[in-house]
């Protein structure tokens, strides 16, 4: 099963099995948060199944999510690398499945596989092009704008229709593009109103054949 997983891929069978041992499995419910901005950290999560969101709030309950993260993606790596506090705060948004590894063992992974530092190098060079694209949008777009880029970035082909795939909720989105929730809730109702998405049940299709070059 840890094959499967892009991180562990490049260890052999006695390292896989070595890790197999290590790395502790944690089953969390939907909602929970996993760690919080600040705090101090020495484990690195892989997910084995679940989606979670990393986010950033401040004291009056607001909040930006900086990325959604699903199975076979990491998160915590940061703290291990660098020994600062968590960058973001994490949550689940499903129940989920994690291993974990403390920093001794991200360290045997290292050690033992070197082509780890090689996966969690191009996971943070694609997690900072991903960034700068996401600091260019919420500086230079509308939020209308916003919405139609992060709808967009979300798509994915689905027996040939452009489907949002993961299932947000549109104070997710609102959260996503820095905008409240009423607003998100105009503009996907003027979306849907011109025939550029349709919105069922948290699924959202974009209809690309009807979209504006401007979309
Ligand atoms: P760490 O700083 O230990 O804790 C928060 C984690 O969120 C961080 O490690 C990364 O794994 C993850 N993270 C932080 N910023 C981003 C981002 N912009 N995109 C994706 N993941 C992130």
């Amino acid at each position: 099963m840890l094959r499967t997983i892009p991180f562990f891929q490049g260890l052999s069978d006695d390292d896989l099995k070595l890790i197999d041992g290590l790395a502790m499995e944690k089953h969390t419910p939907k909602g929970q948060v996993i760690f919080s901005e600040g705090e101090e950290g020495d484990t690195m999560f892989t997910i084995v199944a679940g989606r979670v969101k990393v986010f950033i709030g401040d004291e009056d309950g607001r909040e930006i999510i900086l990325k959604i993260l699903g199975p076979g993606d990491f998160f915590g790596e940061m703290a291990l690398i660098d020994r600062q506090p968590r960058s973001a705060s994490v949550a689940t948004l499903e129940n989920s499945v994690f291993r974990i590894l403390s920093n001794k063992e991200f360290e045997i992974c290292l050690e033992r596989a070197p082509r780890i530092a090689t996966v969690v190098m191009q996971a943070l060079a694609k997690r900072l092009r991903d960034a700068d694209r996401k600091i260019s949008t919420l500086a230079l777009m509308d939020v209308y704008g916003r919405v139609a880029s992060t709808l967009l970035e979300l798509a994915i082909n689905s027996n040939g229709k452009l489907v949002v795939g993961e299932k947000l909720s549109q104070q997710d989105i609102a959260n996503m593009v820095g905008a409240s929730r009423e607003m998100v809730n105009r503009i996907l109702k003027d979306l849907s109103d011109r025939g550029y998405i349709s919105v069922e049940s948290k699924t959202i299709t974009i209809h690309d054949n009807k979209l504006p070059p401007s979309f």
